[in-house]
């Protein structure tokens, strides 16, 4: 039997009963330390202030009046962005300079946090079956089976995480198409989806190394940090006969494993949980590591934010000792953190030298994505720069 770690929080009700729950945050979110129990008459601007305030907020009234003080809280927290920008932007001269990039992303992320610690504290209750016990909630039970699975109580979650899981469910169920596979993958919840089709086109048009080639059947290639097992499936169907797959998120595993049976190249591919690389050589590693450069603040954004380039570093370190004679690496990376200031293009040569490894060549796309042409985005003079390369490394 599994034991239920998540931990017990406890309030008061509105009869002075004492109550207690379970708290659940997939994103591994701490419980608010207060509790207070409200309902349709609470008005937004008292809210928003109990919740900056750090109480959280157990709404007991009618499900989409929730939804309704969401986007009221939302709209204050905006409001209070806008009020920093002017305010930095001003910073005591009469024709203030524009904001760095990097001071703009410094502050896109505060921004952020912000939203996720305030927005976080509208609660909801949930009945052990996952079913929302309020007026008006919708049948939310299948989204959240899939990506929590069963529980045996009754317990407490935010309203911002639920509608988190509700639209992964919805992607997760429609699936991105990627070209290169004449399919399509499925991300779960939190695993990161291969919405940029240009990374995974590399992957598939790239010459494959002669030795790889030249070795048939015995020929080996990795893809580190796998997530939906999309590189992996570019790789078996262009005919590498054995790929391993690594990832250290048992949920990006469990998730590939679905997809590259669904693209029926299971039986060349071999999953494996391992911090970067998997035993042995390889003629070709591949590995698409975080962008950039940055502590997540939550474990969902563990496929983005890199602590230190912990990983881009360690693949690039590792490279030559897993890299069979004549092999390659094929690193996939955006440019992003060097328009916003965050890692230097003389850095990344600097552990590409260090490493021992030489660049073979490089191919290089503009991202076409719709937020890269989105000029309301704080960032968009990084992301409408930004392009996003495939380097061939070698052993020097
Ligand atoms: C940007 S995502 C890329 C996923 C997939 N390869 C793709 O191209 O769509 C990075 C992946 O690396 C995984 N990861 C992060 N650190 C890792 C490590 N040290 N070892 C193995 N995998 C790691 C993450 O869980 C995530 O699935």
């Amino acid at each position: 039997m599994n034991i239920d770690t998540a931990p017990q929080i406890r309030w008061t009700d509105n009869q002075d009963q004492p109550q207690q729950a379970r708290w659940r945050s997939l994103a591994d979110y701490p419980p608010p330390k207060r509790i207070a129990v409200v309902d349709d008459t609470l008005d937004a601007d008292t809210a928003y202030k109990m919740a900056c305030e750090g109480t959280g907020l157990l709404w007991c009234g009618d499900f989409h009046n929730a939804k309704l003080m969401m986007q009221a809280m939302v709209r204050r927290i905006d409001s209070k962005v806008l009020r920093t920008k002017i305010k930095a932007n001003k910073a005591g001269t009469p024709i203030a300079p524009p904001l760095s990039m990097h001071d703009a992303f410094v502050q896109y992320r505060k921004a952020q946090a912000l939203r996720s610690r305030v927005l976080g504290m509208l609660l909801l209750p949930f009945d052990a079956d996952h079913c929302v016990p309020l007026r008006r909630a919708p049948d939310v039970r299948p989204a959240i089976l899939q990506a929590r699975g069963p529980v045996e109580e009754h317990y407490v979650a935010s309203l911002r995480e639920l509608q988190g899981l509700i639209s992964a469910y919805e992607w997760r169920e429609k699936g991105i198409h990627v070209g290169a596979l004449k399919g399509s993958v499925h991300a779960h919840y939190a695993v990161f989806s291969p919405v940029r089709g240009e990374y995974v086109d590399f992957v598939a048009h790239a010459p494959l190394p002669d030795c790889l080639k030249s070795s048939g059947k015995a020929g080996v290639a990795f893809d580190i940090g796998t997530g939906t097992g999309v590189l992996a499936a570019v790789l078996a169907r262009r005919g590498v006969n054995r790929v391993v797959a690594t990832d250290m998120d048992p949920r990006a595993l469990t998730c590939a494993a679905e997809n590259l049976e669904q693209l029926k190249v299971s039986s060349r591919v071999e999953l494996v949980s391992a911090n970067l690389f998997p035993e042995g050589l390889a003629e070709l590693i591949v590995c698409n590591p975080p962008w950039l450069p940055g502590r997540p603040t939550s474990s969902l954004e563990h496929a983005v934010y890199d602590p230190d380039s912990r990983m881009l570093r360690g693949f690039l370190a590792g490279l030559t000792a897993h890299l069979a004679p004549g092999g390659e690496g094929w690193l996939i990376l955006s440019d992003l953190a060097e328009h916003l200031g965050l890692r230097t293009r003389e850095e990344l040569q600097a552990w590409i030298s260090a490493a021992g490894l030489v660049v073979l060549s490089r191919v290089d796309a503009k991202p076409t994505h719709a937020r890269a042409t989105d000029t309301t985005d704080p960032l968009f003079k990084a992301r409408s720069a930004e392009v996003t390369s495939m380097w061939r490394l070698a052993a020097a």
